[in-house]
């Protein structure tokens, strides 16, 4: 291994007290967890170890300045068991674009793979087999030099934990515009990972929550008219048979469902438009009946319908979720991929594999 990583297993499972038929998103944590330790310009002291709290100095950087970035990935379990992920590279790839734009060291692709794939089978027990249940994978870095000014940091650490989740949204979600807030503005970092960007969201997300609204479906940065994306799901719109969804212009997040499903629509010869989009246009597509249908996706929440817009004063209900068959047909196609019930005719699909568990611990 170009990256040794050393094996403290845990003495006692936690397994057992999971619920498997209640699971919240992020309730629950695995046995395990990947940390390295980013020093002196290389990635060294690469550890699996039993899930637990970290220490580190409150003059820790991070904690001050905000340099911190993850991701956000699946495993799910095969029909013959096999752990599987989903297009892993294309999160180790926007991990490293994030990390650049925080001025952050990059993972290289042998630290990422092993990293993941040997966490992910230590603790393959875990990975549920409930439907539409998965194991959240959470990579991420943050800089842990011990000093109160703002200078390029030196120290990082890179973290790995996994917990065992179910659906992210079990119905469809009711999104508003918020035109006194703005998420991400050319030249800043909208397209990274980055933590404040969630941070900055929070009063947002409560305030749409006490209108009765599930997510704030954000607007462009300057003339707050363009529709960017929703909390943490890329968006996308049907008008008159023709599929839409913001283009990646550095403000929104390069999602991979995105990507997935932008294939799967081509490649069905479905006409697909990555561009900009009025919010007016959507409310008058709506009144003229013409809005086919609207879902996010995400990792966390796979495709998911959403039943409302509302945009100052104007309310567009969208048709029945029953009704429409846009959303629900790509959810099953995309699940069936990574859940291996489905053809991969892409290679999506990648099955866990491990070296160093597998020899030495099993
Ligand atoms: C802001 C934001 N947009 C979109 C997405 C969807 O991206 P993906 O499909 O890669 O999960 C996420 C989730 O990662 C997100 O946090």
């Amino acid at each position: 291994m170009k990256f040794p990583i050393h094996i403290e297993r845990t003495e006692v499972s936690h397994l057992h007290e999971v619920d498997f038929n209640q699971l919240q998103f992020g309730k629950w944590y695995s046995d395990h967890m990947f940390v390295a330790e980013w020093r002196h310009g290389r990635w060294v002291d690469c550890h699996i170890i039993p899930f637990g709290n970290l220490p580190f100095s409150p003059a820790s950087s991070a904690l001050h300045y905000g340099q911190i970035i993850f991701e956000g990935m699946k495993a799910f379990r095969g029909p013959d068991g096999t752990p599987l992920l989903f297009r892993p590279e294309m999160n180790r790839l926007r991990f490293n674009l994030s990390a650049e734009r925080m001025g952050m060291p990059t993972v290289p692709e042998a630290l990422w793979h092993d990293a993941l794939n040997e966490l992910i089978w230590l603790d393959r027990r875990w990975i549920p087999q409930q439907e539409g249940a998965s194991l959240y994978v959470r990579p991420f870095m943050f800089a842990t030099d011990r000093f109160i000014g703002i200078r390029p940091t030196e120290f990082f650490k890179f973290i790995i934990i996994t917990s065992p989740a179910g659906l992210y949204y079990s119905r469809p979600v009711k999104v508003l515009t918020m035109e006194h807030y703005v998420r991400a503005f050319p030249g800043g970092v909208g397209y990274a990972k980055a933590a404040g960007n969630y941070g900055a969201t929070m009063l947002p997300l409560r305030e749409a929550l006490q209108q009765g609204y599930d997510q704030v479906l954000w607007l462009d940065g300057i003339e707050r008219r363009y529709v960017q994306e929703i909390g943490t799901m890329n968006v996308f719109f049907v008008i008159d048979e023709t599929v839409l969804t913001p283009e990646l212009d550095g403000t929104i997040l390069e999602g991979v469902t995105r990507d997935s499903l932008i294939t799967l629509l081509k490649d069905k010869g479905i006409r697909v438009e990555e561009r900009k989009i009025d919010i007016n246009e959507l409310i008058q597509a709506g009144r003229e009946g013409r809005l086919q249908d609207a879902f996010g996706t995400g990792t966390a929440a796979s495709v998911v319908a959403i039943s409302e817009i509302r945009h100052r004063q104007n309310t567009v209900q969208l048709p029945p979720v029953e009704e429409r068959s846009w959303w629900k047909q790509l959810k099953a196609e995309l699940d069936g991929i990574k859940y291996g019930t489905r053809p991969d005719p892409y290679g999506w699909r990648v099955p866990v594999q491990s070296k160093l568990v597998a020899a030495v611990l099993n």
